[in-house]
C-alpha cells in the first residue's frame, strides 16, 4: 500500500488511478455512471452507455445491481451498447455476451428491453456488413455513447480491436487474435470451440465516446498496460490509441499497476520516501540492470541508475549492499516450519514449537504440490502435524473422455459383479451419463452425476499426492466450497458457507501455520476467492487464543512468482527433492498431456513448477547468494 502514495506519473500518458483492489475501484466506476445517470433523469433527458463483457466489469455491473436494488437507481432512461459479441454464437449459449449481460446486469434492472443493444452473433454472414453500419447509425443518432467502459485483452485488444486495428475502425467482423482465443478457452472448455471471429465496435466507434473508463485488474494484465499507458501509440497496441482521448481514465489495481514505472522502479520518475521494503527492490532491480551481484554494486553503478539519493542517504553502497545481501539470505531456510531448538532472530519461522500444526489449503486438487509440493514434503518430513484441505473439487477441469471411462469402467466392474443386478439403478445412471457424455455440446455444463464423477476423479488424485507426500487419510480434508459449484467456468460469488467451512477447519485444527495460495492479483479467480474465504474466517476467529500464534503462509499459484524483494521465505529443494514434487504431481493424471484449462501455457503443471522454482534460484544465485537447484517462495500475510 505504500506504494500508493507515489504520486510520481510523468510517463502515464492516460490519467491513471490505482486502487488497492479491482473491489473498490470497481464501485468507484459504478458511483461515477450512477451519477451521470441520475444528471440525466433530472434533465428528462436519455444517458447512452458503452458496455463490456469479460471478467473487469463483473464487480461494477455488481455495484450497479446493489444501487439498484438498495438505492433506487432506476436504468429507466438507459440506452446500452455492447462492445462485442463473439461470430457465430447464438444468444442462449453459455459463451454469449448477451446471456452474459442478462445474468449479470439486465435481468437484475429496470432497463427497457428495447434500450439494449449488442452485436447479433446469429446473421448469415452477408448480412452482417449492413448490422453492423446501422449499428453505428443508431449509437450516432442516439447522440453518441456518453460514458464507455473497456477491459483490455492481453494482446492490448478494446473490444474485439486486435493488434493492427486501425484509428479509423468502425463496427465490424474482425478475425480473433491466437492469445485471444487461448483466453477464451476458460469458457469454452477446449481450443476447438472457440470462434475465430466476432463482431466489434472499432477504435473509431469507441474513441467518439464522450467519457472511457478503462479496467485493469489482476497482474496477468500488468505488462499490456504499462505498454498502453506509456508506450506510443501503435497500432500494435489498439488500447494506446486511448491516450488520444481527451476524456479518458484507466483504472487499476496493485497487480495490474505492477509494471508501470512509478511502481516498478520509482526512482526513475521522481524522489523517493525511502524505506527498507523498496531499498531492497531498488537494489535487486540494479543488480538485474547491470548484471552483477549486490556486493559487488558500486556507487558509480547507483549513480548511474537514478539511485544517487539512495546513496546520500546510506553514505556508501557498500552499506546498502549489505543490509540488502543480509535481508535476502535471512529468507533462505530448509526449515519451513521453523528449526528446533536454533536461534531464530533471523529466521523466517519461529523455532518453537518444534512440532506445529499446519494446514496447506489447496484451491483446486492439485495447487498443493504443484505450488508448494517440495515445502510440503519437508514439513512431513520435519515431522510436523500436517493437514491439507482442498477447497474445491475441481470438477470442471477434467476432460469428458477421462470421465467417459470412468463411468464405463464403473459400468462392467457392477455387471461383471452382478452387484444391483435386481433393481438396475446404478446401470440406469451409468447409461444416462455415457449417453450424456457422448452426445454432449460445447455449450452444455455438466449434469449432477457427471459432476460427481469429474470431482471424485480429482479426489482420488489429491488424495494419492497428499499421501505420497507423506500424508494419513485423517488429515486429507475435502471442503467442496460450494461458489465452485456451478459446473461451468463462471463461479458464483462467495458466500456465508463457503467462510464456514474454512472456520471450522481452522476451529477444529487449531494451527500454528497456515499456507494459501496468496494470488492477490487474480481478482475473479477460483484462488482469490479461496483466500477471500480464509481471511474471512481468520477475520472471524480473530479473538481465539489459539490464533495469535496462527501464522498466515502465501505461496503463489502455478502462474507467477513472488518478487523477489517480497519474498519473506525461500526453501531450497535440491535435486532429489524436485523430483519427489514431480512425482506427487503426477498423481494428478487427468491433469497431465493437456488439461482442460491450460491457460496460455503449453507447458504441463509440473514443468511450469520446477521452471519457476529453478529460475527463482538461479535469481538467487544471481544475486550473489548460494547456489540451490531450485527455490518454493512465501511471504506472510500481516493482519
Ligand atoms: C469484452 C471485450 C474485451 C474484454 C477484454 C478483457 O466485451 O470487448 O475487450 O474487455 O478481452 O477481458 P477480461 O475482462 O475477461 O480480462
Amino acid at each position: 500500500m505504500e506504494y500508493l502514495k507515489y504520486q510520481f506519473k510523468s510517463l502515464e500518458k492516460i490519467p491513471t488511478k490505482v486502487w488497492p483492489g479491482a473491489r473498490e475501484g470497481s464501485i468507484h466506476i459504478a458511483r461515477g455512471i450512477a451519477l451521470a445517470i441520475r444528471q440525466k433523469q433530472q434533465e428528462g433527458e436519455h444517458i447512452v452507455l458503452g458496455l463490456a463483457t469479460g471478467s473487469s466489469p463483473i464487480q461494477v455491473y455488481q455495484e450497479l445491481v446493489r444501487l439498484h436494488r438498495e438505492e433506487s437507481l432506476s436504468f429507466s432512461n438507459v440506452i446500452t451498447f455492447n462492445l462485442d459479441e463473439y461470430y457465430p454464437m447464438t444468444p442462449g449459449a453459455q459463451q454469449s455476451y448477451v446471456r452474459f449481460m442478462h445474468e449479470y446486469l439486465f435481468d437484475h434492472i429496470d432497463i427497457k428491453p428495447e434500450n439494449i443493444h449488442i452485436p447479433d452473433g446469429t446473421l448469415p454472414l452477408e448480412e452482417v456488413e449492413s448490422f453492423c453500419k446501422a449499428y453505428e447509425k443508431k449509437i450516432d443518432a442516439l447522440g453518441g455513447i456518453d460514458i464507455q467502459i473497456l477491459g483490455i485483452g492481453r494482446t492490448g485488444h478494446i473490444g474485439f480491436n486486435e493488434p493492427g486495428s486501425f484509428e479509423t475502425s468502425e463496427t465490424r467482423m474482425v478475425r480473433l487474435d491466437a492469445l485471444t482465443r487461448r483466453d477464451a478457452i476458460k469458457d469454452f472448455l477446449n481450443e476447438e470451440n472457440v470462434p475465430y471471429r466476432a463482431i466489434t465496435m472499432g477504435i473509431r466507434t469507441i474513441m467518439k465516446a464522450r467519457a472511457i473508463y478503462l479496467m485493469g485488474w489482476g497482474q496477468h494484465k500488468a505488462g499490456v498496460l504499462q505498454k498502453a499507458i506509456e508506450g506510443p501509440v501503435l497500432p500494435l497496441i489498439p488500447a494506446s490509441f486511448l491516450q488520444n482521448h481527451p476524456n479518458v481514465k484507466a483504472y487499476l489495481d496493485l497487480g495490474a499497476a505492477e509494471e508501470l514505472t512509478r511502481f516498478k522502479s520509482p526512482w526513475l520518475v521522481g524522489l523517493c520516501n525511502w524505506n527498507d521494503d523498496l531499498i531492497c527492490k531498488a537494489v535487486v532491480w540494479l543488480s538485474k540492470e547491470v548484471k552483477k551481484p549486490i556486493l559487488k554494486l558500486t556507487s558509480e553503478d547507483y549513480n548511474e541508475h537514478g539511485l544517487s539519493d539512495l546513496v546520500v542517504e546510506y553514505a556508501s553502497a557498500y552499506d546498502i549492499n549489505i543490509k540488502v545481501f543480509n535481508r535476502l539470505q535471512h529468507t533462505i531456510t530448509g526449515w519451513p516450519g521453523g528449526k528446533p531448538h536454533a536461534d531464530d532472530t533471523t529466521r523466517p519461522e519461529r523455532a518453537k514449537p518444534s512440532k506445529k500444526r499446519v494446514i496447506i489449503f489447496s484451491p483446486h486438487p492439485d495447487d498443493d504440490v504443484i505450488s508448494m509440493g517440495g515445502t510440503f514434503l519437508r514439513l512431513v518430513d520435519q515431522k510436523h502435524d500436517v493437514h491439507v484441505a482442498y477447497q474445491t473439487s475441481g470438477n470442471i477441469a477434467v476432460h469428458d473422455h477421462d470421465a467417459l471411462r470412468f463411468v464405463e469402467f464403473l459400468q462392467e466392474f457392477t455387471a461383471a459383479e452382478g452387484i444391483c443386478k435386481d433393481d438396475g439403478v446404478a446401470d440406469k445412471m451409468y447409461k444416462k451419463m455415457i449417453k450424456y457424455l457422448q452426445n454432449k455440446r460445447p455449450d452444455q455444463s455438466d449434469i449432477a452425476e457427471v459432476r460427481r464423477i469429474k470431482g471424485l476423479m480429482r479426489r482420488g488424485e489429491a488424495r494419492a499426492g497428499a499421501r505420497f507426500c507423506g500424508l494419513d487419510d485423517d488429515h486429507i480434508h475435502f471442503l467442496d466450497m460450494p461458489f465452485y459449484e456451478t459446473g461451468r467456468s463462471r463461479k458464483n460469488p462467495i458466500g456465508e458457507e463457503d467462510i464456514e467451512v474454512v472456520v471450522r477447519i481452522l476451529e477444529e485444527i487449531k494451527p500454528h501455520q497456515v499456507y494459501a495460495a496468496g494470488d492477490l492479483a487474480d481478482p475473479h479467480g477460483t484462488h482469490r476467492v479461496c483466500l477471500d474465504a480464509i481471511l474471512g474466517a481468520f477475520d472471524r476467529l480473530k479473538e481465539q487464543s489459539w490464533m495469535k500464534d496462527c501464522w498466515l503462509w502465501l505461496y503463489r499459484g502455478a502462474w507467477h512468482e513472488w518478487p523477489i524483494d517480497e519474498i519473506e521465505m525461500a526453501v531450497p529443494l535440491s535435486p532429489e527433492e524436485l523430483l519427489r514434487k514431480r512425482r506427487a504431481i503426477f498423481m494428478h493424471q487427468s491433469q497431465k498431456d493437456r488439461p482442460p484449462f491450460p491457460g496460455n501455457d503449453e507447458r504441463e503443471f509440473w514443468q511450469r513448477a520446477e521452471d519457476r522454482n529453478r529460475a527463482t534460484a538461479e535469481t538467487y544465485r544471481a544475486l550473489g547468494l548460494a547456489e540451490y537447484e531450485a527455490i518454493e517462495a512465501f511471504r506472510r500475510w500481516k493482519f
